[in-house]
């Protein structure tokens, strides 16, 4: 099996929650991207957005991505939202792996789950009205897609909970292993 297993996808989609389960499925380590940025610098992701501006994150972010592709550990990363969308962070990503998998969740569910949990999130935190989130998010994801379909494989969210993700992410490294 492939080291690195990428997981990527909008703000909300359960990354985080799949790459922790998955980790301890395969025992491999377990890296959230926004974490290590957090650790690094001692700050959260508000903090550096407020002090750095989006642009300056976006600059450390694609810094500390780099630093854990060249680690090449055996593990699971989840990155941020944004991620796959600066730079050429998505072709280095798959240069280093051909295990980068979508996390495709409807905007419709995304926006109920992201309106209550928005102010941990820079993007996010002025929108106070649940119309003015469904605008934001459809027109963002819009923007994103292409970047996310990048990834070599697309898991559809609609149906699936964590357990079922991850075995459906389990079954295609079965697939893939030689
Ligand atoms: C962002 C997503 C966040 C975090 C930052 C920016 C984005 O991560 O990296 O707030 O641009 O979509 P999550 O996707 O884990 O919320």
């Amino acid at each position: 099996m492939t080291s690195l297993i990428v997981l990527l996808g909008y703000m909300g989609c359960g990354k985080t929650k799949v790459g922790k389960k998955l980790s301890k499925k395969i025992g491999a380590k377990f890296i959230d991207l926004d974490s290590e940025i957090e650790d690094y610098h001692s700050k959260t992701i508000n903090q550096i957005f407020e002090e750095s501006g989006e642009i300056g994150f976006r600059q450390i972010e694609r810094k500390i991505l780099m630093s854990i592709l060249d680690k090449n550990e055996f593990s699971v990363l989840s990155l941020g939202g944004g991620t796959p969308c600066y730079f050429d962070n998505m072709e280095i990503i798959n240069k280093k792996t051909n295990l980068t998998f979508f996390l495709n969740l409807d905007s419709q569910i995304l926006v109920e789950r992201l309106f209550t949990r928005r102010e941990k999130r820079p993007l996010l935190a002025s929108i106070n009205k649940k119309s003015e989130m469904k605008d934001y998010v459809n027109k963002h994801l819009f923007e994103r897609k292409n970047y996310y379909l990048k990834a070599t494989h697309i898991i559809n969210l609609r149906e699936k909970n964590v357990r079922d993700t991850c075995d459906k992410i389990l079954s295609l490294l079965e697939k893939d292993s030689p």
